[in-house]
């Protein structure tokens, strides 16, 4: 398929997405019944990944974002920043934190560690994609879609120097 940027083959095609987010919203209805949820997207790889999820979550849920930046080009550089931070207090709540792939774990350890100063009921994170040979430090996953090798993926939300973000699946540009 043509991204506006070269070439991209297919790793997760769409109708696997799909499948595999179904799956991952039944099970959160499952494990959450009778409860509410304040479901947080991590910006801005998460986004396409939370819009179909929430759609597959049967239960009374809120939706915030939280804007981080950690990567710039291909690598991440381990330095995280809030670029927009939530517009709601989680105080008491139970929030699911949504993040496109978890990499190194840098980032996902940051929010977890920012988030828990905020006095949440408890933190759980629903993942797309995790990248376990990448990781420098270990966090929980609850919600996993996939777990996948170490290559840059783009697609499904996830970009390469802000592109690419709108392909209908998860590939690996050929370079
Ligand atoms: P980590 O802090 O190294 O775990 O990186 C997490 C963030 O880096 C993710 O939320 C993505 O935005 C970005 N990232 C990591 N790997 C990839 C990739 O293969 N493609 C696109 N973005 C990635």
């Amino acid at each position: 398929m043509s991204s506006g940027a070269g070439k991209v083959d297919v790793l997760i095609s769409q109708t696997d997405l799909q499948a595999r987010v179904a799956a991952l919203g039944a099970e959160i209805t499952r494990d959450h019944a009778g409860r509410s949820l304040v479901v947080v997207g991590v910006l801005k790889g998460s986004f396409i990944f939370l819009a179909d999820l929430v759609r597959a979550i049967d239960l009374p849920i809120s939706i915030d974002f939280i804007g981080i930046s950690s990567y710039q080009g291909t690598r991440s550089t381990g330095v995280v920043q809030i670029t927009s931070d939530l517009t709601r207090p989680i105080e008491g709540k139970d929030v699911l934190l949504v993040e496109d792939i978890v990499d190194t774990g840098l980032s996902m350890r940051y929010l977890l560690d920012n988030l828990a100063t905020r006095k949440p009921a408890s933190v759980q994170v629903c993942a797309l994609l995790e990248k376990p040979s990448r990781a420098v430090v270990k966090v929980p996953i609850q919600y996993r879609g996939f777990e996948i090798g170490d290559e840059f993926v783009v697609g499904y939300g996830l970009d390469w120097d802000g592109k690419m973000r709108n392909l209908p699946f998860v590939g690996v540009p050929r370079v």
